[in-house]
């Protein structure tokens, strides 16, 4: 193993925002008045927070700078037409409908597609995203290939569509029974690990085969477009742009959380290469749900701001740093003794909760115990995801069993320093010694739906 190296910081640091640390005997009493969730923790109770890469990236001068040109007209803002002619640009899709944020691209533009009754099938839904398709009356269906969960074996791709499975479902169902396909780039579930442009393209093939339309759920296109460049033989010498360029030409409709990689605070779209049908059916439903189809919940000051992002977030200078801090991150662990998804994907460092803790079983959610172990040793808020994430089963009311049981350290964009990634890896050991002792938790309050923002929980017997 090689030494693990940080990259230089493309940007230097102009504005500063104070960190507060409290004591371990004023965590442990926070922890519990959360519910031993960290999603209840206060914010001022936490020293580095990794929950989420989701709104809480450091936006640049260029786009505070843009904040002062918002243009807050109710309908047609300039700051509207300068994201249609980025996404122009970049993705090459004619239309856009702004939204507050991700979520809110998917409950507009769901039930466009689909019949209740049909499956949606994806290499993987995000959470709100399988929400919204069990919410617009279908069923979520994931096709991940086999290497996703191995995760101690190096792949270059394990965000793929496993594309054999999904054909051969289509089969079994009947092509009648399935809505449309979701591309999810890069695949956050399965630890921010990318798509290859082959695997879009096989994708492409088999809608073809069954007249189905392709949505990319766009939330890290560009970490997806610098691991492409990075891994996939013929793309060494393509530019960002044209690699993201080609990956969109292979789907009909994007969704996009523009919290990640367009690095605003708040912000979402759903863009359409060329359907008017479809264009139209979103702006009649934008307008009740998000608000008027040339701002959908944005105030023109945020839409500046997003239009700026989406350039600032293709950079491949930024994009190298952005990854290679990251594997900063994952290697470091791995040089501790921590087992985690590896090689590391792009927004994240999952750690393998399974592999340290195999005495508590999925249902007592050994990432979340990792999770409060780390808050307790460090004051890092770091985000299950597994089985306590993942929920029952819509039928049947039991408990499913995810395939891993990860803890997701999710590094906020241009936030976070080499000695922030340090302290880190110093809580991780803490962690590690005690990893014996550490019990697993049981519900004391289940919400029915999204349970794991608002659960509260209790530590079991040992
Ligand atoms: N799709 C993906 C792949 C996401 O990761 C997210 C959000 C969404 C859709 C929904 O977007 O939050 O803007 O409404 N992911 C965040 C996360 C919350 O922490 O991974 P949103």
């Amino acid at each position: 193993m090689t030494k693990a190296v940080h990259p230089a910081e493309p940007f230097k640091i102009k504005m500063v925002e104070p960190l507060n640390m409290i004591s371990e005997e004023q965590r442990k009493k926070a922890l519990q008045e959360a519910g031993y969730n960290p999603f209840l923790l206060k914010s001022k109770d936490v020293y580095i927070d990794l929950l989420t890469d989701s709104g809480t990236g450091a936006m640049s001068d260029n786009q505070w700078a843009g904040i002062m040109l918002g243009d807050e007209s109710y309908a047609g803002s300039r700051n509207y037409y300068n994201i249609c002619d980025a996404v122009k640009d970049i993705f090459n899709y004619n239309y856009v409908v702004p939204t507050h944020q991700g979520r809110g691209a998917e409950q507009v533009l769901f039930p466009l597609l689909v019949k209740p009754g049909q499956y949606v099938c994806s290499n993987f839904h995000f959470d709100t995203t399988k929400a919204h398709v069990e919410l617009s009356g279908a069923i979520a269906k994931n096709f991940l290939i086999p290497q996703a969960t191995d995760t101690g074996t190096y792949y270059d791709f394990k965000g793929n569509f496993n594309i054999p499975a999904l054909e051969e479902f289509i089969e079994e169902v009947g092509p009648d029974n399935v809505a449309f396909f979701i591309m999810t780039v890069t695949n956050n579930s399965a630890g921010g690990q990318p798509v290859s442009m082959a695997n879009m393209k096989e994708l492409r093939r088999v809608a073809d085969k069954y007249g189905k339309k392709i949505v990319i759920d766009s939330a890290r296109f560009a970490e997806n477009a610098m691991f492409i460049k990075k891994r996939e033989a013929g793309y060494e010498k393509t530019s960002i742009k044209e690699i993201i360029r080609e990956m969109y030409s292979y789907a009909d409709i994007l969704t996009m959380s523009a919290k990640k990689d367009a690095i605003v605070n708040i912000g979402g779209m759903i863009a359409i290469k060329d359907d008017e049908e479809i264009y139209k059916g979103t702006q009649a439903r934008c307008v009740p749900m998000e608000g008027f189809a040339t701002y959908g919940g944005l105030a023109g000051r945020d839409m500046e701001a997003l239009a700026r992002g989406l350039y600032e977030g293709i950079q491949e200078e930024y994009l190298e740093y952005r990854l290679g801090q990251v594997k900063y991150l994952g290697d470091r662990l791995m040089e501790i003794g921590v087992p985690i998804q590896y090689p590391t994907g792009g927004h994240a460092v999952f750690v393998d909760a399974k592999k340290i803790l195999p005495h508590i079983p999925g249902d007592q959610f050994p990432a979340q115990a990792i999770c409060n172990a780390l808050y307790l040793a460090a004051g890092v808020r770091a985000v299950e995801i597994g089985s306590f994430l993942l929920g029952r089963n819509p039928k049947t009311g039991k408990q499913e069993e995810s395939p891993m049981e990860l803890v997701r350290l999710t590094i906020p964009r241009r936030v976070y320093t080499q000695s922030h990634m340090d302290y880190i890896v110093e809580g991780f050991r803490k962690v590690m010694e005690q990893k014996d002792q550490l019990t697993g938790f049981t519900f004391e309050y289940e919400p029915p739906v999204l349970r794991h923002f608002l659960a509260r929980l209790k530590p079991l017997e040992k």
